[in-house]
């Protein structure tokens, strides 16, 4: 008896280490995210600072599209490529069901955000700018930036750094395959300064009142 307990030993940290950064209600990560757990973590939270994003509550859909884009070199990231090129359709659908499933988590808070850049940020936000073209960011987003399945990605509380490395990205033309080049159109009215404002502004805003599936979101915060 005693000797079958200290065998499952093993086995019952495991699963407790890997239950403990949420604790909660959701399903064991399917075998398929074993490989993309040590950079998302295991359930989705992302790493910020190592600049590994969010997936957890991101709709199915766009995960889907992002793991042809790697694949296909639509969107430019080498890690990322060599990571999606293998996956099959079927590995792809599990894996996006999988992180569209789960809550989403928070970054830990950005140090300090000058008020100025909190300021211009949540301008950007919430009324864009008119003068420079840029059209408010919760316009598609949502209010709050939590996001509007299947094509609209949360954005708020996705770390400063990788929100803005987004933007260069479109800019620069290594991201691609973006609905209609929408995002594409919105990045290149953007300054850097901009870039900087509305990031630390979207990185600061707490997600976890949406919990976000590809048709129904389901709103628990203040936005309705
Ligand atoms: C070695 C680290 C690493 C591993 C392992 C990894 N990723 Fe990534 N992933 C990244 C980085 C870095 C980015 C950001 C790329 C960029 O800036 O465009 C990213 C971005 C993504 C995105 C885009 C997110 C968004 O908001 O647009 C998806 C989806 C994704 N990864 C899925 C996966 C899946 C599924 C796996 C496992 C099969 C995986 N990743 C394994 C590092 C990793
Ligand atoms: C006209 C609609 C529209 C507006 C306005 C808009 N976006 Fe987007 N945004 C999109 C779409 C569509 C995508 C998904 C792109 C894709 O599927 O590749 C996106 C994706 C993003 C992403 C990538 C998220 C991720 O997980 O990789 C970031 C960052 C982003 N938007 C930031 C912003 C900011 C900041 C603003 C305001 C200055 C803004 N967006 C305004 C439509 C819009």
């Amino acid at each position: 008896m005693r000797q079958v307990t200290l065998r499952l030993m093993p086995l019952i940290a495991g699963w407790a280490v890997l239950c403990s950064p949420i604790g909660s209600v959701h399903a064991a990560p399917p075998t398929e995210a074993a490989s993309c757990a040590a950079c998302h973590g295991a359930f989705g939270e992302g790493l910020p600072a190592e600049n590994y994003p969010r997936l957890a509550g991101l709709p199915a859909q766009y995960i889907k599209a992002q793991l042809s884009y790697f694949a296909d070199g639509t969107r430019k990231n080498a890690i990322m490529a060599g990571m999606a090129k293998p996956l099959s359709p079927a590995q792809i659908t599990i894996l996006a069901d999988y992180y569209a499933s789960l809550p989403v988590t928070m970054p830990a808070p950005a140090a300090s955000v000058a008020p100025d850049f909190v300021a211009r940020g949540q301008q950007l936000a919430e009324f864009g700018d008119w003068k420079a073209g840029i059209p408010a960011c919760f316009r598609c987003h949502a209010a709050g930036g939590v996001g509007v399945p299947p094509y609209f990605p949360p954005i708020a509380g996705q770390s400063a750094k990788y929100l803005a490395d987004q933007i260069t990205a479109w800019q620069t033309g290594t991201r691609q395959g973006d609905p209609q080049g929408l995002m594409h159109s919105v990045a290149s009215r953007m300054t850097a300064v901009d870039t900087q404002a509305v990031t630390a502004y979207l990185a600061a805003l707490k997600p976890a009142a949406a919990v976000l599936g590809d048709t129904q979101p389901v709103l628990t915060g203040g936005v309705q």
